[in-house]
């Protein structure tokens, strides 16, 4: 018998309708993409949303409307413009398949995005879960949704233990999300899910006496709500070790594209030397002259400095930057066009570029490295 079902076999109702009637009483009802049917605004939420927390998500979003401000706006506009707005957001595949998907939806379906999920997964960057909401907002489908949180809030309530990252984890998790749905109020119920994961049944110090099944939470009554869900034991996450180069001359920053796939495809970053694996730019003696070396081919070096190291974590791994900051007296013409480009030190913060990059640029605003002439 699976959880979801009570004994005899009928579908647990219960849970739906509890959900259901703690959303319209506790849920969010005043979120930018909600009370509309526009599947564009509903899907580019989503997408959005898939890695990202709202509050987060929100500014981007507004931003992201008013320069695309529908499908074909969005399919008609330059990558470099669609990454442009969404820099700083992270997971940049997430906005090179957003353009591809708005570029597919005009061409196969005159701009329309299809109401069925199944039609709605074939598109990039949509998966199933995404596909039910998008579904579910937009046209009142009945679908399932599985994120983290719905996992999170199943696993507490009904006392799972399997890990979703385990192929029968997974297969019992969605059958159960698909098992539960509601025969109406799909929109209600499905809005729950992802408040009561959000906002109550928390990864971390969850409000259980808040908790629509404080009653019948079966983690909550057996004391195992910090164990569950369930996560296999993580791998440690390698690290890797660059310099990066803020190489400027006179009130310009040499910027570099970096190639469409891996790490930031698609948006400008700085040039990068890869590190000993202790990264520790003392031990590294000749990290200063191969600074140097690096450089020439930009120009003649007036001055070099190293910054202090910092940490961005992805999701693979994590990269420790050690910032270099290096003035030119005097630039070479540049070799590669298109890929490292010369960038006025005023407008460096209009360009796509990923947080990481931001946050160096502004720790050497901040420490006075960047000397432009007046
Ligand atoms: N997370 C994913 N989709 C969401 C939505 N529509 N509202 C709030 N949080 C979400």
């Amino acid at each position: 018998m699976d959880v979801s079902e009570k004994p005899g076999g009928r579908p647990d109702v219960s849970f739906a309708s509890r959900l259901v009637a703690w959303q319209k009483r506790h849920g969010r009802h005043a979120l930018p993409w909600q009370h509309t049917r526009d599947a564009y605004r509903i899907w580019l939420s989503e997408i959005m949303l898939q890695q990202t927390q709202v509050a987060t998500v929100i500014p981007y979003y507004e931003r992201f409307l008013t320069l695309f401000p529908d499908v074909f706006a969005l399919a008609n506009a330059p990558l470099d413009a669609v990454m442009q707005c969404w820099s700083g957001l992270g997971y940049y595949s997430r906005a090179r398949n957003l353009h591809m998907c708005a570029k597919r939806v005009v061409e196969e379906y005159q701009g329309v995005f299809p109401s069925d999920p199944a039609l709605l997964e074939r598109l990039p960057g949509i998966g199933r879960s995404t596909a039910a909401a998008i579904a579910v907002f937009s046209s009142g489908v009945r679908a399932a949704i599985l994120d983290g949180n719905v996992v999170r809030v199943f696993s507490r309530v009904f006392g799972i233990a399997d890990p979703v990252t385990e192929a029968e984890g997974k297969r019992r998790f969605w059958q159960m999300a698909v098992d539960l749905l509601p025969e109406s109020d799909i929109e209600s119920y499905t809005q729950g899910l992802m408040d009561l994961g959000a906002t109550v049944c928390t990864r971390v110090r969850p409000d259980c006496p808040d908790c629509p099944f404080s009653d019948t939470c079966v983690a909550l009554s057996e004391g195992r709500v910090d164990e569950l869900p369930v996560k296999k034991a993580k791998k440690t996450i390698p690290v890797r070790h660059v310099v990066m180069l803020l190489v400027y001359a006179d009130d310009r920053i040499l910027l570099e594209k970096r190639p469409a796939s891996g790490i930031w495809g698609g948006l400008y970053s700085l040039p990068e030397i890869a590190m000993e694996p202790d990264g520790d730019i003392l031990a590294d003696e000749g990290m200063a002259s191969r600074v140097r070396q690096a450089v020439a081919r930009w120009g003649e070096m007036e001055s070099m400095a190293f910054l202090s190291p910092f940490v961005h974590v992805f999701t693979h791994f994590r990269l420790h930057i050690t910032p270099c900051v290096v003035k030119l007296s005097r630039v070479e013409t540049v070799a590669r066009d298109d890929v490292e480009v010369w960038q006025d030190a005023a407008s460096v913060h209009l360009a796509a570029l990923p947080a990481a990059v931001r946050k160096l640029l502004d720790a050497a605003n901040r420490q006075g490295c960047l000397a432009f002439p007046d």
